[in-house]
Order: structure tokens, then C-alpha cells, then sequence
């Protein structure tokens, strides 16, 4: 309760639930939280038809010797001492990140299907608060399409689009704040693509040797856009270029041009044209929509080029 991502919580009835690090002798609660999920979770968690092994288990309780952290929710006491199926000191979620190359976290959350509704939110809640206290930036994750109760989490966190493979999408939310930055160690050059949850040319972006961050932006986080705030962003401030796709006659488009000249001169900003008219002085370079990914790409890779940043061959 006193360290970074403790919590003590009353329940209803009497019992508590205890957010704490998880330890060796969590192995065996571990286990039973993994062996009572249905095997969708299991692919949801996984990618995987396959049950995890007691190797699993040894390895999130000894992240912490790797520079990773791994949460526990405990529920211990009251009525769930006697509900069938439901032990004294049951965990009933875990939360968990090791570092990864790029020097983000990379993280996972499980939630026993009786507990969810906001546990989850709670556990990457608690986690995150770890990952700032140790100066880890970001916390990422693979998360498939398809898992909507995962997506829904990371959203609601301000995430943004580091990957994307068809069916699966890298995720990254902030440690601190509501922005997440570059990884620190992130390779170049960077495009930040904003204005969109998603974006078609992702994946011949990276296969042509882009870093690419998606960031919804505005609309999708309106307030807390710190560019539009006339703050600081970490993504532009990182970037090697920008393309905007904002909705037709939406003149935060321009307010947005403006704001990244003002905090990146020379920097070089694309814009799609359903996007609304760039002020004449403001150079852009417009994406016609009728291009195909690989176009937008060549014309990235341009942009890219003519400011020196070519990927490294
Ligand atoms: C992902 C998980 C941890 C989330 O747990 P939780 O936050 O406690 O609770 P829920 O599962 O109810 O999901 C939370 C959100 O997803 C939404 N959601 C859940 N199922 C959904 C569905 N089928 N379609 C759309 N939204 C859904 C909920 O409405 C809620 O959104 P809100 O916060 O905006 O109201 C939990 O679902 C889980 O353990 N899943 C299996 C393992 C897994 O997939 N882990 C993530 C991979 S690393």
C-alpha cells in the first residue's frame, strides 16, 4: 500500500482485494487464474490455442530480476471464503511488463472473467504508476483485433499505433501523462501519422524501413491534444515527419500545421486532402486519396529524403 501500484481495496462483503507485486509463492494462484479461463482467453492472451505452462508462471514472478514488474489481485476474506470454486487469498488478475529492446515496457493483463468490468483498468492503472516510477516511458503491448475488451482498455488510455499486421496491432500507451513518446530507443527515421486510429499505408511504411506512431490526435483526444494546447507534443517533437488526415473543413488542420512549424521549423508535414485547404504560406505536400499505400509511401519517402532523413539501407 505504500510502494508505487499497491492498492488496498474493501469489497461489498466484507472480503478486500490487495493490488501487490507477485511473488513465488503466487505461482500456484497463477496457475489456477490461468487454468479456470476459457480457451477464447486463452487465444485472446496467447495468439495461441495452448495453455501456458508452469514455466509462465516462474518467469512473470522473477521479472522484477529483469527490470520488469509484475501485479497481483488478490481477493482474501469475507463471503468469497465460501463461495464454491472461490478460495481464501484467490488472484483474480495479474498485470505485468518486461522491458524490451526499444526501452518501452511491453506489457500483459489477465482478468478472471468473474472479476472484469474494472479490474483491468484498475491493474494497467497501478502498473503504469510503476513503469513512471522507474522511468520506463511507454508500455506496449500486441494486442488482436479482435479483442475488444483489450482495445477498449488501451483507448480509454490515449493509446497510439506502433504496428499493425492484419490482425493484431501494436499498442503503446504513456507511463505518465496522456501522450506516449517515441520509444527511447526507436530508430529513424519517424513519420507520426495523426488524426486517425488506424492507417492503411502502416504496414509498407515499416516494410520500407518507416517508424511509424498513429496517433488518433484530434478529434479522438480534443482537450488533450498538447500541439493545439500550444504545448509541447513528444510525438511531433520526435517525428521526421508528419501526415495529418483530419476530417473535410476541419480547421484545426491548420491550426495544427501551424503549431508544428512553430515547434519543428523545416519539419515536413503531409496532409490528405480529405483534410481542409493548407494555408498558402504553410508548405505541405497533399495526398491526393486516390493514391495507393504504396504512393502515399513513395511520397513519404520523398518528404523523408529532401529533409536528409532517408532509412538507413
Ligand atoms: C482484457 C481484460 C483484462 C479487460 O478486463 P476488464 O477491463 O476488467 O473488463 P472487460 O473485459 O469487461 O473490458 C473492459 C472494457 O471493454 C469493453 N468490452 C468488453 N467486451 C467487449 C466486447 N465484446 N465488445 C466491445 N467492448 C467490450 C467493456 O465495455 C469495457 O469498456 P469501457 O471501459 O469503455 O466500459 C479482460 O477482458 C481479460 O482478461 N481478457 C482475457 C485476456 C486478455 O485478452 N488479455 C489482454 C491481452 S494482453
Amino acid at each position: 500500500v505504500d510502494a508505487p501500484g499497491d492498492r488496498r481495496i474493501e469489497l461489498p462483503d466484507g472480503a478486500e482485494m490487495v493490488v501487490r507485486p507477485g511473488v513465488v509463492g503466487d505461482i500456484d494462484g497463477l496457475a489456477a487464474l490461468y487454468a479456470g479461463l476459457p480457451d477464447d482467453d486463452i487465444y485472446l492472451r496467447f495468439f495461441s490455442a495452448r495453455r501456458p505452462g508452469r514455466e509462465l508462471f516462474e518467469r512473470m514472478v522473477s521479472v522484477g530480476e529483469r527490470g520488469g514488474a509484475l501485479l497481483v489481485a488478490e481477493v482474501r476474506g469475507g463471503g468469497h471464503a465460501e463461495t464454491p470454486g472461490q478460495r481464501v487469498g484467490e488472484i483474480v488478475g495479474d498485470a505485468w511488463y518486461s522491458l524490451v529492446p526499444d526501452g518501452d515496457g511491453e506489457f500483459a493483463i489477465t482478468v478472471a472473467p468473474s472479476w472484469r468490468g474494472w479490474l483491468g483498468a484498475y491493474l494497467l492503472d497501478a502498473l503504469l504508476e510503476i513503469a513512471a516510477a522507474r522511468g520506463v516511458p511507454n508500455l506496449e503491448a500486441e494486442v488482436l483485433l479482435r479483442n475488444r475488451a483489450m482495445m477498449a482498455l488501451v483507448r480509454r488510455r490515449g493509446c497510439v499505433r506502433m504496428g499493425e499486421d492484419g490482425s493484431s496491432v501494436r499498442v503503446a500507451v504513456a507511463s505518465a501523462g496522456r501522450i506516449p513518446s517515441w520509444p527511447p530507443a526507436a530508430g529513424h527515421p519517424r513519420a507520426l501519422v495523426e488524426g486517425r486510429r488506424s492507417w492503411a499505408p502502416h504496414e509498407e511504411a515499416a516494410r520500407r524501413g518507416i517508424e511509424v506512431v498513429v496517433c488518433p490526435g484530434p478529434p479522438a483526444r480534443s482537450a488533450q491534444c498538447p500541439a493545439l494546447a500550444g504545448g509541447v507534443c513528444p510525438l511531433v517533437e520526435g517525428a521526421d515527419a508528419v501526415v495529418l488526415s483530419l476530417a473535410p473543413g476541419d480547421d484545426r488542420t491548420r491550426e495544427l500545421v501551424r503549431a508544428h512549424h512553430r515547434l519543428r521549423p523545416g519539419l515536413p508535414v503531409l496532409v490528405t486532402d480529405r483534410s481542409s485547404p493548407p494555408d498558402a504560406e504553410q508548405p505541405v505536400t497533399v495526398l491526393a486519396h486516390t493514391l495507393t499505400d504504396e504512393e502515399v509511401v513513395e511520397l513519404v519517402l520523398r518528404e523523408l529524403g529532401a529533409a536528409g532523413k532517408e532509412p538507413p539501407r
